[in-house]
């Protein structure tokens, strides 16, 4: 029975900062989910493929060639690690995550990152709806103006533009997406461990989710 540990949280939560260094500290594997949507994201806007296309969407997310490597994400031969995380991407994969059928051809996909010694997976449906079972579930919150600071420093740091103000609206634009999308709105699983990071560093969150590993992992 291979672990599973969940973490589930709205845009900017901190949640793959968390998941990178729980996985890190326990040698596991690790699933980035935000990046299937957003890739298949980056193939649909580089494709000119229309949002209402939800069947030729669908196919690009079924097909996609990902390697994971370290920090590098291949699409084909292609490290579009940093391409993928513009505004634009992730808009429009959060608009592409709306659709039951893109989410379907995602989700075997999801299923074969989960290999010995274990798996952290990040998204926002790991432990409702990918692994239902997993070991550990999480569910990281953190207010708005946290999250809209620690997105406005990523984008920064990574070095594309960033306006405060946008960075806002377009967050709460994005949550009300996640929330009210008919499949797999976004919500914490019922026997998840709710953990509010507006006040805590991501170390101080990686001890807590540790903590609630070794109290579960022998169950
Ligand atoms: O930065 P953010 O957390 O918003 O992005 P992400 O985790 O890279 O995911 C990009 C988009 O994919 C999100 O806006 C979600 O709407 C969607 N997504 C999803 O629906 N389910 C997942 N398991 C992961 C991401």
């Amino acid at each position: 029975n291979i672990p599973v540990i969940t973490i589930d949280g709205p845009t900017a939560s901190g949640k793959g900062t968390v998941a990178h260094l729980v996985a890190e500290r326990l040698g596991f594997h690790m699933l980035d989910s935000g990046a299937l949507y957003r890739l298949t994201a980056l193939q649909a806007l580089r494709r000119e493929v229309p949002l209402t296309d939800e069947h030729a969407i669908a196919k690009l997310g079924e097909h996609l060639e990902v390697t994971f490597k370290g920090d590098a994400i291949y699409l084909g031969t292609e490290n579009v690690a940093h391409a993928i995380r513009a505004e634009e991407v992730g808009n429009m994969a959060s608009k592409i995550a709306a659709l039951p059928t893109v989410r379907q051809a995602l989700y075997s996909l999801q299923l074969a990152f989960r290999k010995t010694p274990g798996l952290v997976a990040d998204g926002r449906d790991m432990g409702t709806v990918i692994f239902p079972g997993a070991t550990l579930k999480v569910f990281l919150t953190a207010s708005t103006e946290a999250r809209a600071q620690r997105r406005y420093k990523q984008l920064i740091d990574k070095g594309f533009p960033a306006k405060m103000e946008d960075l806002l609206a377009d967050l709460q634009a994005r949550d009300a997406r996640d929330m009210n999308r008919a499949v797999a709105p976004l919500a914490p699983a019922q026997d998840a461990h709710l953990l509010d990071t507006s006040q805590m560093s991501a170390a101080d969150a990686v001890e807590q989710v540790l903590a609630w590993y070794a109290q579960v992992r022998h169950k």
